[in-house]
Order: C-alpha cells, then structure tokens, then sequence
C-alpha cells in the first residue's frame, strides 16, 4: 500500500476530526500518500479527494463534526455506484480506503472490498450499535451530553414535583438510553431491546408519587418510541403530565471528550497499519481495551448484542 483514502460518511459523531488527524498523520509517519475524501461516498463518486498534509489535520482534534464533510449516498447503493467508486480510486492510484462511519457506511465499504480495493472500516457514530467493538467514536460524548441535560432537567422537575421524559437517539439501539439512563439515575429506562409496559410504568409512578418520590426522569431511546406517544400513554393511566424533551441533533455535535478523542487516535492508527500489512475488508473494534479486526462482512450481518446486565443494574438502583 502505497497511497490511502479517507472518507467520513453516514450520520457524523463526535470524534471524526480525531480520527481523520490519526489515519492523516499516521499514514504520512509511515511514508504513505493521503487524501481525504468530501462528502463521504458522494465525494468519491463526483472525484471529489484532495491530498492531506501535516496541516491540514491541524487543530481539529478537539472539533465536533467533521472537517470532511458527510453524507448519504443513494448511487453509491446501487451496483453501478460502487464500481464508479472503486474506479476513481483505481484511476487515482489509490490501493486503499479507511471508511470512518456506521453500519450504512459500513456496508459501503464491503462492496468496495469485494471490488479489490483494500478497505478499513472505523466505528464513528453516536449509536454504539456496531457489534465486534464495546465503544463506537461519538458514543461516550453523546451519552455525556444526554446526562448534562438530565441533570438540568432534575433541577427544575424537583422543584416543581414533576415528571420528564427524554427522548435520546440511537436508531434501533438503546445504548444512549442505557448508559445516559444509568448515569443520571432516570427511574425508568425504554430502550427498544426489552419489551416494556407503559401500565406498570404509569402505576410506578403513581407508587413514587404517593411515597414520596415527586419527581422522575424516564428515558426513551427512539428506537422504542416517541417521548410524545409515552407522555400521552402515561397522562391517560395516571393522569400526570410527564414534560417532553426531544435532545435531537444536540446528541451529535460539541468538542468530543477524552475517550472519543482517545478512541478515535487508537483506531485511525490502528487502521493504516492494518492496511499496510496487507489486511482488508475489516472493521476496527475495541474490545477489553483491546484492538481487534473483524471481517466486515461479519460486522454488517450480526446485530449488537444488547448489556442485559447494565440494563438489570439500572433497574436494581432505581428504585
Ligand atoms: O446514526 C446517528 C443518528 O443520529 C441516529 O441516532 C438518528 O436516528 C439518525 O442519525 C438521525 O439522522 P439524520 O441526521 O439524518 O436526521
């Protein structure tokens, strides 16, 4: 491997400028040539690369966002889309390409695999729902970022003996909900992994009011529902009015914190060296603090398993 790419695509997450900077600097470190890609597989596809040096990594480490831009692709799901892409990399010279992105990325990344170009794939979304790594780039800021507001939020629904329900992201996983949940103490956790019962959560309520307990938080993960649905569910068994707060896109943006950042620098690095020995066609995990490769094919045909532990100690504690 002479000469590399990098894209970021799909939803960004906090982290991506950090990795971009490890995969620039550690393939230029090693002597390899590196261009970034604009607007992820989009970019790729309107022959949209520039040449990266030192520089133009600098001072976007601790940058939310991602200095290369992202985007979802129709064309390049097709066939057709795909061998443009790995057409311009071939015209181009390029021998190798590190996918910073989910699970729609992800895939993206096996075709052109299959079409020889020699592909890494790098966890970078909020979600946390890419199976063979424990951590994803963006997930632990996001999950911060929920938890900030949660705090903000107990404030002001204990002072006026209210309930709250937050809905956070994750698409079809609930890990948001689960680590933010367990971090901030919420009294209820609705992820999409575990049926739940908006009867028994009304009748809890109902239970913490009359004992005491005049105030709690309940955090939905979108994939579960919506915080408008569970608020009107639970306003017509118990009568409360739960306040609705939808974080949205704020999950998604701000300086990413020391563990993404740190995450981010392992990975990047970890990918060009992968690349330069020869490997392909992987995804790069963590996994007990540990660097692994996972064909990537295996990671976009296995669904995260879901942490029935963390999930049953939140429900221990939050009582
Ligand atoms: O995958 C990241 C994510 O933020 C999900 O949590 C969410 O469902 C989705 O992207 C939102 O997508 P968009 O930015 O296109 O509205």
């Amino acid at each position: 491997v002479k000469s590399i790419a990098v894209l970021t695509s799909g939803g960004d997450s906090q982290g991506m400028n950090a990795a971009v900077r490890a995969v620039v600097r550690s393939a230029l470190y090693h002597g390899l040539e590196v261009y970034g890609v604009q607007r992820g597989y989009q970019g790729l596809l309107n022959n949209d690369l520039r040449q990266m040096d030192l520089r133009s990594v600098g001072d976007i480490i601790q940058r939310g966002g991602t200095i290369l831009q992202t985007a979802r692709c129709k064309e390049f799901l097709t066939p057709e889309g795909q061998q443009k892409g790995a057409e311009v990399l071939r015209e181009r010279g390029i021998d190798g390409l590190v996918v910073i992105g989910g699970d729609g990325s992800y895939q993206g990344a096996n075709k052109l695999s299959k079409l020889g170009i020699k592909t890494m794939g790098l966890p970078g979304t909020i979600d946390n729902d890419i199976p063979f790594t424990d951590y994803t780039i963006g997930f632990d800021t996001a999950v911060s970022i929920v938890v900030d507001a949660i705090n903000k939020l107990r404030d002001t629904m204990t002072s006026h003996e209210r309930s709250s329900i937050v809905e956070v992201m994750g698409r079809h996983c609930g890990d948001i909900a689960l680590y933010a949940g367990l971090a901030s103490g919420a009294e209820t956790i609705i992820v999409p992994e575990v049926p739940y019962d908006l009867d028994m959560v009304a009748n809890r309520m109902k239970e913490n009011f009359a004992s005491g307990k005049r105030h709690s938080i309940i955090v939905v993960a979108e994939g579960a529902g919506t915080g408008e649905e569970i608020g009107h569910g639970i306003m017509t068994r118990c009568g409360m009015e739960p306040r609705v707060t939808v974080l949205g896109h704020i999950q998604r943006g701000g300086s990413p914190t020391h563990n993404d950042r740190i995450l981010a620098s392992q990975l990047g690095d970890f990918a060009v060296r992968k690349l330069m020995e020869g490997d392909s066609g992987k995804a790069c995990g963590i996994i007990n603090n540990e660097l692994v490769v996972t064909d990537i094919d295996r990671v976009v045909n296995t669904k995260k398993p879901f942490n029935m532990e963390l999930y049953n100690l939140a429900l221990r504690l939050s009582q």
